[in-house]
């Protein structure tokens, strides 16, 4: 595939405000949820919830990608349609994850590794037959004393490019995810200077790949101060924080970048991202790249609450999922308001 193709992929995912809703969890992180929750574990729960959030009335007017995971990929609706062309008729492109999970980094305590490049090509030709047009791979940063260190971020960096050379090669765009995680009593400007450290690996590491930057997405967190850091910052801190830091590091021919939620509540998501984008508008000449989402739990956890892997609760679910993808589409904006949430 052309660069022009990948870009205008790229283009399509953070084009008219919208965002992505990442549903890719693997099957042991979805089971958890539902065990949670009292949810069945079995293949064909996960396979319902899914089609309740696909087949979600008005969710592509808000949600311009869908990530999967390899199981629902290949799954179908109660009416035998592949999910995939339920996506494509909701005007939704279908992204798939393709790293297999973290594993513990030798010789680094409490530090992991992202696996998943053997083999990689021919399954990424796979999923492009299936329909999808866009990849993720999501590479993990503990924070902690020396923690990220220098081996984590190389490793994973060097991964993290290769993946998204491949995906390239295969014609799918690239959502390069480096999450520096929000466990830990660490200082926001921690938290910066480690996303700091790894984006600025990740993009050496992009460039050396050869990684046309045009055609691909970046997902980052946001820079936070840690869960059980006693001071937080406000959504404007956040936004000021986290726009000065990628400005430092990430490169202009990027298009988009699209947040991940990391365990944030849906409302302080929106919140902030909100806060960028109000940022943005101040310092319309200074941004370079569009500033939206790629939520899961932030966009998806009020409907699986209501749902409970019960029928009746179906509406009601779908209703509370498109309710976040709105508040999210009007964040983009710069038009979120706390008193959307009273509704
Ligand atoms: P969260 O928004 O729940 O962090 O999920 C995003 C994601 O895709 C994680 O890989």
């Amino acid at each position: 595939m052309s660069e022009e193709a990948l870009a205008d992929t790229a283009h399509r995912l953070i084009a008219d405000h919208k965002g992505v809703l990442a549903m890719d969890e693997s099957n042991g992180t979805c089971n958890r949820r539902f065990g949670d929750l009292g949810i069945p574990q079995t293949e064909e729960m996960r396979r319902r919830y899914r089609e309740l959030i696909i087949t979600t009335p008005g969710l592509g007017t808000c949600i311009s990608g869908a990530i999967l995971y390899d199981e629902t990929i290949r799954q179908r609706a109660v009416d035998g349609q592949l999910f995939t062309k339920v996506l494509g008729e909701a005007e939704i492109l279908t992204g798939i994850k393709v790293d297999i999970g973290a594993t513990d980094l030798a010789r680094h305590p409490g530090e992991t590794v992202t696996g998943g490049l053997d083999g990689l090509r021919g399954r990424l030709r796979d999923y492009a037959q299936m329909g999808a047009s866009f990849a993720k791979w999501r590479a993990v940063f503990s924070m902690g004393d020396e923690l990220p260190s220098q081996g984590c971020i190389d490793a994973n960096a060097q991964a993290l490019a290769r993946y998204a050379a491949l995906s390239q090669e295969a014609g799918l765009v690239p959502v390069v995810e480096p999450e520096i995680l929000m466990a830990g009593e660490h200082a926001a400007v921690i938290c910066r200077q480690a996303t700091d450290r790894v984006l600025r690996e990740v993009f050496d590491q992009l460039h050396g790949q050869r990684v046309v930057l045009e055609g691909m997405l970046l997902k980052p967190g946001m820079v936070l101060a840690g869960m059980d850091c006693p001071t937080q910052l406000t959504a404007e801190e956040v936004a000021d924080e986290t726009i000065d830091c990628l400005l430092q590091v990430v490169p202009a021919a990027v298009p988009g970048i699209m947040f991940l939620s990391g365990g944030q509540s849906g409302e302080l998501a929106s919140a902030r991202l909100n806060a960028m984008n109000i940022h943005r508008k101040r310092e319309a000449t200074r941004l370079p790249w569009a500033l939206s989402f790629s939520y899961g739990r932030a966009l998806q956890r009020p409907a699986m609450d209501i749902w409970r892997g019960e029928a009746a609760y179906v509406d009601a679910a779908q209703h509370a999922l498109l309710h976040r993808a709105h508040c999210n589409r009007a964040a983009r904006r710069g038009d979120y308001r706390a008193a959307m949430e009273a509704v």
